[in-house]
């Protein structure tokens, strides 16, 4: 039997989300948004193409959580995106309130659910996720880690000209401003980065991928970035339903890991069907530790701010 995967908010990021597991045809999706028509228009959408690409799927789209029960992992990226000038941080209060009310409907009904969260400002959104649901704080991941990743090695690989392939690298902490790309541990084909590239080039390409997210938002004007962001979120699902126990960086909750406790925070973690199953703890040297620490730092500000608006 296929997997069952919710997608809750059918805009760009979730429909997104939901085409690239369709098309892949290893799971049946479920899409749901608050918008009457939403889900249900770009789901048979998505549905009419299966016969071309020869998906199998079932895929629908609904606003009733009836729908989603027993699902094996539930993607969240309802909420709002940002708009230009804005940061993630000016979502937190009105994507609280969204994601606390999704996250009632769906834990309730997918109790042993592996839950994604994906909505900003992403890592008190996940930690505000694990608080409602009462899961088992392993359930709950938040995606960043992945994407933020993902620019960093795409700006590394067309600079060096390399295939990105052949760039290792792990960007840690919240996804914001305070991201830490974790130079120390960058390699190119096994050579590390810092004999590759000057130290300024290199501080411009980390810079660059802290502004990444803005960056797509300066372009587009009406929304953020969904292209990667969705197949970020689709690596973490594979690693999940196929039990793969890839090494991914994810956000999750730190219980003293790195010096960080009670937070969810962006740290290598192993992700197989029971979600994080391990905290994997790199050798981070003292100034990557201390970006670490006042990423967690800015994340615990956030974390503060909605705990006075309960
Ligand atoms: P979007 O505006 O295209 O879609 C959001 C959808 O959520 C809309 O269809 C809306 O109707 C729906 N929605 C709102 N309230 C709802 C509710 N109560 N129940 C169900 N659905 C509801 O936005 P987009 O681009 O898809 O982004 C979604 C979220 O993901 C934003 O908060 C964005 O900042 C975040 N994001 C996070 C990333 C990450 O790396 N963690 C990457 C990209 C986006
Ligand atoms: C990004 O980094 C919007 O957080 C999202 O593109």
């Amino acid at each position: 039997m296929r997997k069952k995967v919710t997608v809750v908010g059918a805009g760009n990021v979730g429909a997104t989300t939901a085409q690239r597991i369709f098309d892949k045809g290893y799971a049946d999706v479920v899409l749901v948004d608050i918008v009457d028509g939403l889900p249900q228009g770009k789901a048979l959408d998505m549905l009419e193409s299966g016969p071309i690409l020869n998906s199998d799927s079932s895929i629908i789209g609904t606003n009733e959580y009836d729908d989603t029960s027993n699902s094996d992992v539930v993607v969240i990226t309802s909420g709002l995106a940002r708009k230009p000038g804005m940061t993630r941080d000016d979502l937190l209060l009105t994507n609280k309130k969204i994601v606390s009310s999704v996250t009632e409907q769906i834990s309730s009904r997918s109790p042993n659910s592996i839950i994604i969260v994906v909505t900003n400002p992403l890592d008190a959104m996940a930690q505000q996720v694990q608080k409602v649901s009462g899961f088992n704080k392993s359930q709950v991941i938040g995606m960043a880690g992945i994407l933020d990743t993902a620019r960093f090695r795409t700006f590394l690989a067309e600079e060096l000209n390399v295939s990105v392939e052949s760039v290792s690298a792990f960007v840690l902490g919240g996804h914001g401003d305070t991201m830490v790309p974790v130079v120390g541990n960058t390699t190119v084909g096994g050579t590390p980065i810092s004999k590759l590239i000057t130290e300024e080039r290199l501080e411009e390409i980390v810079q660059r991928t802290r502004d990444g997210g803005a960056e797509i938002v300066s372009y587009l004007k009406t929304g953020s970035a969904y292209y990667a962001p969705s197949a970020s979120i689709v690596q973490m699902v594979e690693s999940i339903i196929f039990d793969k126990k890839d090494i991914l960086p994810c956000t999750t909750y730190l219980d003293g890991e790195y010096g960080i406790s009670g937070l969810y925070v962006g740290v290598p973690v192993k992700l197989g069907a029971n979600g994080v199953e391990e905290i994997i703890e790199f050798d981070l040297n003292k100034e990557e530790l201390s970006a670490l620490r006042k990423s967690a730092d800015a994340v615990k500000e956030l974390i503060e701010i909605m705990d006075k608006d309960d």
